[in-house]
């Protein structure tokens, strides 16, 4: 059984139809990139899923139930987490406090407060947010709020994590280093992850599957091999008139 499901979810907003009866599913502990041009829809996609917003039409899925009508909490708690595009820590609390929250307003139930305190401080070193632990969120670079993005979302304990740009505008070094980060996260920890970048060679090295959204349509989907080689993707990213 696939951890996530999409069964042609649709969503209209006025005369815009963001997405188009898309359907894919994400199976347990592999990574899947999310790539497409500005508009495409990408950012709603995560906001359906994790029911930000309503789909328009079609169903998730998500562990083999079905997500439709429940509220954004109710889904985190059976274990969706997603970032969000422009960074939203707690400014005011130290980097320790905003993944401490992540995991206090998540999954898992924690035995007492020094637990989650624990389990929280392990997940700021594993996103190389160690050495900066005590600052306040609101000071650090732009590399360090998302690697805050990235440590609070898997702080929750949820199986499958969104993220929604965590390298665009990072410098190459920083890219790379996300990456690993990435990686390595996945790996200790089992997570699924779901993968929105615009970095077509960083999402290309870090997806096991690739899907491509076009003015809201599912045009492609594959291994990075596959999606690179695909005559659409090809026209639409590198301009080639087929
Ligand atoms: N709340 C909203 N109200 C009205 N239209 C919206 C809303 N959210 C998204 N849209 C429209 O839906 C389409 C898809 O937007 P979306 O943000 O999902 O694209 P995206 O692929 O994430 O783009 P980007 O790469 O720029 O982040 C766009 O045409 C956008 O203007
Ligand atoms: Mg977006």
């Amino acid at each position: 059984m696939s951890l996530l499901e999409l069964v042609a979810v649709s969503k209209r907003y006025g005369g815009v139809l963001a997405l188009d009866q898309v359907s894919f599913t994400v199976e347990a502990g592999t990574i899947v990139g999310v790539m497409g041009a500005n508009g495409a829809g990408k950012t709603t996609l995560f906001a359906l899923i994790a029911g930000n917003e309503r789909p328009s039409g079609g169903e998730v899925r998500f562990a083999g139930r079905s997500l439709a009508g429940l509220r954004p909490d109710q889904i985190a708690r059976r274990g969706v987490a997603r970032t969000f595009q422009v960074v939203r820590p707690f400014a005011g609390l130290s980097v320790r406090e905003n993944v401490l929250a992540g995991a206090l307003f998540g999954t898992r139930a924690f035995a007492s407060a020094a637990l989650a305190r624990r389990a929280a401080d392990a997940i700021v070193e594993e996103a190389g947010l160690g050495g900066q632990a005590d600052r306040l969120a609101g000071t650090l670079t732009l590399s360090g709020q998302k690697r805050l993005e990235v440590a609070r979302a898997i702080a929750t304990g949820a199986r499958l994590v969104m993220l929604d740009e965590v390298m665009a505008g990072l410098l190459p070094a920083e890219v790379d280093e996300m990456l690993a980060t990435l990686h390595a996260l996945q790996r200790a920890r089992g997570l699924t992850l779901l993968v929105i970048e615009h970095v077509m060679q960083a999402l290309m090295r870090l997806s096991q599957r690739i899907v491509v959204l076009h003015l809201g349509a599912l045009i492609a989907q594959g291994s990075p091999e596959e999606v690179a080689a695909d005559p659409e993707v090809q026209r639409l990213y590198f301009g080639e008139t087929a």
